[in-house]
């Protein structure tokens, strides 16, 4: 079997009241300029806060169908960019609905910039919640070095948003070698971990990652929506006490 997609894609399926996902076409990984051939799957979350203004998570490819859908749902108004890897189609977006401020993750600037992707960031994430959501979602800046990521929580909902931190690949959604190069990783369902180039970062800075991981505890999740791989649906904290270890003291 070859690589599949979560069908179906470019609609929104929605998780609870006010929030919703989003699953994309394939993506693919360019480095040095190089695309390589491993297709991975790419989500978006949707939140729709109380004024009725949309916060689009990590937005996929544009498509004008969903665009349609999205409008009514609410008013497009924040576009997300939680890692400087996820940002690639802010842009198209923003031309779609001109009312949308981009947010800015770190260094996501200089890397739209080194692969001329057109998009222009009005503000910068930060590690406390902006008044423009601050009263539903929740955030923080999760260490990771190079990978760091902003990472969210729908308090009506209790949805932990993560991007990359943690990967949970479906392995029967993949072709080889990729398949035996993930389960290589432990990055796959439904053992998902923390993504591998974050952990040797996380060592090296053991009290932001406590505070981080304190604050995931203290929201208490209910469920984890992940960008790659299958979200955690249930049993939230039981994959967080797997996943991050114990409370820390
Ligand atoms: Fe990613």
């Amino acid at each position: 079997m070859g690589a599949s997609v979560y069908e179906p894609i470019n609609v929104y399926k929605p998780l609870a009241p006010d929030i919703g996902i989003v699953d994309g076409p394939f993506e693919y990984l360019t480095v040095g300029g190089i695309r390589l051939p491993l297709p991975f799957t790419t989500r978006m979350t949707v939140v729709r806060l109380s004024n009725g203004d949309l916060f689009l998570h990590s937005p996929i490819k544009f498509d004008e169908r969903l665009a349609n859908q999205v409008r009514g749902l609410g008013t497009p108004r924040h576009l997300v960019s939680p890692n400087q890897f996820h940002y690639a189609h802010i842009g198209e977006w923003a031309r779609a609905f001109p009312e949308t401020v981009a947010w800015a993750s770190p260094r996501v600037r200089r890397r739209a910039r080194a692969r001329r992707v057109d998009v222009d960031f009005a503000r910068d994430l930060n590690a406390s919640a902006p008044d423009e959501w601050r009263a539903e979602i929740d955030q923080l800046l999760f260490p990771g070095g190079y990978f760091k990521e902003f990472i969210f929580f729908h308090k009506p909902s209790r949805s932990l948003i993560l991007t990359d931190t943690i990967i949970n690949i479906e392995l029967d959604k993949i072709s080889e070698p990729w398949r035996t190069a993930t389960k290589l990783t432990g990055m796959y369902h439904p053992y998902g971990q923390i993504f591998f180039g974050m952990r040797l970062p996380l060592r090296f800075q053991q009290r932001k990652a406590k505070a981080a991981i304190g604050k995931i505890y203290s929201w208490q999740p209910q469920r984890i929506v992940l960008s790659h791989g299958r979200c955690f649906y249930e049993d939230a904290d039981e994959v967080i006490r797997r996943i991050f270890g114990a409370p820390p003291h």
